[in-house]
């Protein structure tokens, strides 16, 4: 599937408004993206991001992460997506699975304030480009209107 009709059936899911529309939007994404192998939602409550609705195969110990800390911290204070090309480079990253080579964290905002992200993991080295990038930057502009 590729990337303009993946963001209409969102659109679509989200429409329905039904309560567990983010756990199917992990769901779609991680099934019809192969390089998207862990997907994850992760919702700030204070300074700490909380993990909420997620698919893959192993669950992470990391379901709660301060704001400033891994990947995701440093995404969610900055406000801009991050993208890690191969993990191992990355001094910030906090190890989730064996399994992992690269990373993507978009963060979900609301009035320029951080209110959540997308959080994916690909067992595969560079395997998030421009398009994911902005395609995903789309999404997380649809999930900010579903997260309260
Ligand atoms: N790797 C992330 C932690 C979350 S797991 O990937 C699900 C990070 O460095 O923040």
């Amino acid at each position: 599937m590729d990337y303009k009709s993946s963001e209409i059936t969102i659109k679509n899911i989200l429409a329905l408004r039904h309560s567990r529309a983010l756990q199917d939007v992990v769901e779609f994404l991680h099934m019809n993206f192969k390089h998207y192998s862990w997907v994850g939602i992760y919702i700030v409550k204070g300074d700490v991001l909380i993990l909420g609705p997620w698919i893959g195969n192993e669950p992470t110990e990391h379901t709660h992460i301060p704001i400033g800390e891994g990947i995701c911290g440093s995404a969610a204070q900055s406000g801009r997506t991050e993208i890690v090309d191969d993990v191992t480079k990355d001094d910030r990253y906090l190890s989730c699975f064996i399994s992992t080579k690269s990373e993507i964290v978009v963060p979900i905002k609301r009035w320029k304030k951080v209110i959540g992200e997308i959080d994916i993991d690909s067992d595969t080295c560079n395997a998030f480009s421009q398009e994911d990038k902005v395609f995903l930057e789309r999404i997380a502009e649809m999930l900010s209107h579903h997260i309260r």
